[in-house]
């Protein structure tokens, strides 16, 4: 079976991986500009302040978008331009800059998928709090507001939060990410709770001010397993690991999907939470549990169970073997997370399944052909098309498929040591060079997938 008729073909990148221009028109800082600066905090010292100058180059990019065949692009609006405070005063420039982007990309026939905030949190509200502040929720409605009276006459696709159980987890528990915090436990179920009442008031917010029927959703990175095999004990395994089996964990599915999609937090998730669990006032879970039009969710590599050999509910990790498929960044190749990915969130939330993110950092140079000959990131793509394509076929509603990445871009605390996109991007001339990959995704693009092989469970 082919990929649906109206699937959408994109691909995605965040502000502050490309954009630059950190201090550009009036443009305040973000948490990530104050993390950059902190001693061994990022990969070689690198920051954020001049990326891919997609701020200065986004005709450039949005034609090689066009030249890809790209027919969405998943981009997201920095805060801090648009509100240097945080809350308050209006950037004019910095909605200027969006205004002309989004009419690039309209004018090169892609449309814009947009997030509304993909990590870079405007300094001066990490100052007041950040996300530990309950207000937090009403300054990203506010900032909302301001982003969709402007651009939704052309936007019609959005999307509230990018990954929130990472910029969490890695920006105030592991510090490993900005903001580099190490909190307690209790005070990152507050902060997450928080996330989730900005996420519902910004739904409202965007439907309140919409100047068009649009489309909303949320593009969380969600825990998710691989069954060892398509045993009914297997399957049962990795549901319970993704949806039962709690514990004092901050990055389970209870905590991030199920309020949002379910409207509650499963009573076992508050129990092993006990007294450090979220404080949860009378109206929040309806708040929180605004109708979504869609299920994002950014996948990459998954781990795998079986069921316990003991026959006790959960699952046993199956490692994979010595030798299987990595990436650069050493994550396991997993083209089944594309499969049981769609099917299991579909089945579970009942929305139209978007892979908002999917892709692979790989050691791309360009070769003396002037080439970039990225073998790997073709047959990565190949494989977990693939994988998604079966699961349409097993019922599965899958809508659109974002590459992550259009450009090499700064990966976080990895700095630009890590490569993930379609074209190349050389830092130190800014240009770009598209991969051999880009144009295999061009071909998957015209012909709607067709040229992914079918495969069978097991070549995958
Ligand atoms: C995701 C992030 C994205 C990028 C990819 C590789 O967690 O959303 O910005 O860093 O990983």
């Amino acid at each position: 079976m082919p990929f649906p008729k109206n699937f959408t073909w994109g691909a995605a990148a965040a502000s502050y991986q490309i954009e630059g221009a950190a201090n550009a028109d009036g443009k305040g800082p973000s948490v990530w500009d104050m993390f950059c600066k902190k001693p061994n905090a990022v990969f070689q010292g690198h920051t954020g302040d001049v990326a891919c100058d997609h701020y200065h180059r986004y005709r450039e990019d949005a034609a090689l978008m066009q030249q890809i065949g790209l027919q969405a692009y998943r981009l997201s609006i920095s805060w801090p331009r648009i509100l240097p405070e945080g809350t308050g005063r209006v950037n004019e420039a910095g909605l200027a800059f969006y205004d002309r982007l989004i009419d690039a990309l309209l004018e090169a026939n892609v449309e814009p998928y947009v997030t509304l905030f993909h990590w870079d949190l405007p300094l001066a509200l990490y100052h007041r709090g950040s996300w530990l502040n309950r207000d937090s929720a009403d300054w990203f409605a506010e900032y909302t507001h301001r982003v969709v009276e402007r651009l939704s006459d052309r936007v019609k696709h959005w999307m509230t939060f990018n990954e929130p159980s990472i910029f969490i987890g890695m920006g105030y528990q592991t510090g490993v990410h900005a903001p580099g915090d190490k909190l307690r436990f209790a005070e990152l179920t507050r902060a997450a709770h928080h996330v989730l009442l900005a996420h519902g008031k910004s739904v409202q917010a965007i439907r309140a001010a919409t100047k068009q029927p649009c489309r909303i959703g949320y593009a969380p990175a969600a825990t998710g397993r691989i069954p060892h095999t398509d045993s009914a004990a297997d399957i049962a395994a990795a549901k319970h690991v993704m949806f039962d089996g709690f514990g004092k964990n901050l990055w389970h599915n209870g905590l991030w999907l199920d309020p949002v999609f379910l409207g509650n937090y499963p009573d076992g998730l508050l129990q092993a939470f006990g007294d450090e669990g979220p404080d949860i006032q009378s109206s929040d879970m309806q708040i929180i549990h605004q109708p979504l039009d869609f299920f994002g969710t950014n996948i990459y590599a998954w781990e795998r169970v079986s069921a316990k050999s003991n026959g006790a509910p959960g699952g046993e990790r199956v490692p994979y073997p010595a030798g299987h498929a990595s990436t650069a960044l050493n994550w396991y190749v997993t083209p089944d997370s594309l499969y049981w990915g769609a099917r299991f969130f579909y089945e579970r939330y009942q929305k139209p399944i978007y892979i908002t993110e999917n892709g692979l950092s790989v050691r791309d140079s360009v070769a003396l052909d002037g080439k970039v000959h990225d073998a790997q990131r073709v047959d990565f793509l190949t494989r977990y098309l693939a994988a998604l394509r079966r699961a349409g076929e097993d019922g599965a509603e899958i809508a659109g498929y974002f590459q992550w990445s259009v450009l090499d871009n700064f990966e976080w605390a990895e700095g630009y040591k890590e490569r993930f996109g379609l074209i190349h991007v050389d830092y130190q001339t800014q240009k770009r060079t598209l991969k051999d990959s880009a144009y295999f995704y061009a071909d998957v693009i015209r012909s709607n997938g067709a040229n992914i092989p079918e495969l069978a469970a097991t070549e995958i």
